[in-house]
């Protein structure tokens, strides 16, 4: 059995930056109540003409670059988001060809902000059975494009941030340096309470003129009960992964939640007796970015000198579906 490992990883977010108090001018808010609630101070949002593809190439070439790899070195494509660029086909597609990488499989993962780690796990059993040697994992958003933005759509609207970050996946020669164990659960019988419920093809038609009027169409969140799930969640699967593979959490040098909310972060921080220092938080600058919010924060720590050679890190999702995971990496 192979083991494998990150070799490279990237990020871009659009250079369009919305500050709380831009949301002043289109519904009922405060600046200080997304503050408290949240932590979120801005957010990026892209600008008519640029996609969620380019997010994701630019991210990609990025991780390729801090591999030192080219894309023609990449044998498959894993595409984590819940905003693709289409109803069909997945935009790992359209990432294969936009990076000119012949005939790879391309596979979008649909599991919103746990679709990092999962895409994660996949690349994990795909490169330690040998299938695949070089796997670019991607997490992109743009949520601007879909959100409420009345009063009506103010719980959800504010917290949301587009964004992307990528990683290449390569086959481990070094057998301390390796993504050690990774975990995914779900529980489906909370879906409807953060979900997108239209356009879908339980309607038929799937889209009519007067569904495009109703909320139906933006995202809707239970809050509080999102944020008590999440606070037993994101614990609970930390310690599966610590102990998995028989580390302390006092042995860990970087917690990378998903940005989600601040106090989320700092709740779990608390409830595991973390050092501040061990856990990563980037959730002021850019929002709540889905699948693209962990690998945007690993590129960020690695920038940042917080993730370095031997660091061990551990990544923890929580989010729609309800679906939460987590990974052990030693870098
Ligand atoms: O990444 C996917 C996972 N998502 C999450 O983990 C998010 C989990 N949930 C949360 O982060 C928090 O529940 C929120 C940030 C969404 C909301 O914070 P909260 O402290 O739970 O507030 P709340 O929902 O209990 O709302 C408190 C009040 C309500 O008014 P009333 O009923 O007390 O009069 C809301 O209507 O705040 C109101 N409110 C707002 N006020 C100003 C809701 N959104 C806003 C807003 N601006 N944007």
């Amino acid at each position: 059995m192979y083991k494998a490992m990150i070799a490279g990883v990237g990020h871009y977010v659009p250079d369009q930056v919305i500050n709380n108090f831009d949301f002043e001018k289109l519904m009922d808010t405060s600046d200080e109540w997304i503050r408290e609630r949240s932590g979120i101070v801005e957010r990026r949002w892209v600008k008519d003409g640029e996609n969620n593809l380019d997010l994701a190439e630019k991210a990609s070439l990025q991780a390729l670059e801090q591999a030192s790899m080219k894309p023609e070195d990449i044998d498959f494509i894993i595409f984590a988001t819940l905003s693709p660029d289409y109803f069909f086909p997945g935009t790992g597609c359209l990432l294969q060809e936009r990076m000119g990488s012949s005939t790879i499989g391309a596979l979008d993962v649909r599991n919103q902000c746990s679709g990092f780690i999962y895409g994660l796990s996949i690349a994990d059993q795909f490169i330690k059975t040998g299938m695949y040697k070089n796997i670019l994992l991607v997490g992109s958003e743009i949520q601007s494009r879909g959100l409420n933005m009345s009063t009506e759509g103010r719980d959800v609207t504010v917290l949301f941030g587009d964004g992307a970050g990528a990683v290449v996946i390569t086959r481990s020669d070094d057998p301390q340096k390796a993504i050690l164990t990774t975990h995914l659960h779900a529980e489906g019988r909370h879906a409807k309470e953060l979900w997108c419920e239209d356009p879908g093809s339980v309607r038929n038609p799937r889209l009519t003129h007067e569904l495009i009027d109703t909320p139906n169409v933006f995202p809707s969140m239970n809050g509080r009960y999102v944020f008590k799930h999440a606070v037993t969640r994101f614990p609970e699967v930390i310690i599966e992964a610590l102990q998995a593979a028989g580390v302390d959490r006092s042995d860990v040098d970087l917690v990378i939640p998903h940005q989600a909310n601040q106090r989320i972060t700092d709740a779990v921080r608390m409830r595991l007796e973390l050092k501040e220092e061990q856990v990563y938080s980037n959730i002021a600058k850019y929002g709540n970015t889905t699948a693209a919010s962990i690998p945007i924060a690993m590129s960020e720590a690695i920038a940042e000198g917080r993730i370095k050679d031997g660091s061990l890190v551990c990544l923890a999702a929580f989010g729609s579906g309800f679906t939460w995971s987590s990974a052990l990496i030693r870098f």
